[in-house]
């Protein structure tokens, strides 16, 4: 009987070539399996497609837009600075560019790149429902809560950030909060 139930849990918790997952805090990014250097991090919300388990990490590929001015910092769109992954200026990841940017535009592009395994879910939307619960229940102790469009994109790391330290939001949900404002930002509605 005990026996059973811990195989359901260790099947459940393998990641599979093709899962599509999304990291719930930032992640150590690595250039390989076994490297214990770290080149970048990988924000929370952002979805990685699983090519390979090895080991403790896993081996991701990440979609997203570059700036050829800060070629390092993959990001979420090209009309905002959100980060998906931002690498340290001094890596050389495999970033490939699979659309070029035309006229001044962002560069699409594709990351292949190691991470941990754990922290992801496969669902956005509960991620997304804490990070909305965290800014309503701790940005309004004081005065009225502003809507999450309020702000632009680009507004709200440093609008956030100003007012962090007078909350008790834990260190580790920092960037989620941040990625839920700036992707509900008044810039970024469909
Ligand atoms: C402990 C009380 C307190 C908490 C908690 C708090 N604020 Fe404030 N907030 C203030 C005060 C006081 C001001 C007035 C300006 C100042 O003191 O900087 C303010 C001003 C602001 C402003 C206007 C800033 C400006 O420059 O006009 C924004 C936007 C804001 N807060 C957002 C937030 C957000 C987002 C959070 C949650 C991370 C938050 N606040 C949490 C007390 C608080």
């Amino acid at each position: 009987m005990l026996k059973k139930t811990i195989s359901v849990l260790l099947a459940s918790s393998a990641l599979f070539a093709g899962d599509v997952l999304y990291s719930v805090k930032d992640k150590p990014v690595y250039s390989d399996a076994t490297s214990t250097k770290v080149i970048g991090k990988l924000l929370p919300t952002n979805a990685i497609e699983v090519l390979v388990e090895e080991g403790e990490r896993v081996k991701f590929k990440l979609k997203g837009y570059q700036n050829p001015t800060a070629p390092n910092v993959i990001y979420f769109t090209d009309k905002a600075r959100i980060f998906s992954l931002a690498f340290a200026k001094t890596a050389t990841p495999d970033i490939k560019v699979d659309v070029k940017g035309e006229n001044g535009k962002w560069n699409s592009v594709s990351v292949e790149a190691y991470t941990t395994k754990g922290d992801f879910e496969n669902k956005m939307e509960p991620m997304m429902e804490r990070a909305s619960k965290l800014y309503s229940d701790n940005c309004s102790i004081c005065h009225t809560l502003n809507t999450v469009d309020h702000f632009t994109a680009n507004q709200w790391p440093s609008t956030f950030r100003a007012m962090l330290d007078r909350t008790p939001i834990q260190k580790e949900d920092v960037w989620l909060v941040i990625e839920y404002l700036q992707k509900n930002a008044s810039d970024m509605k469909k």
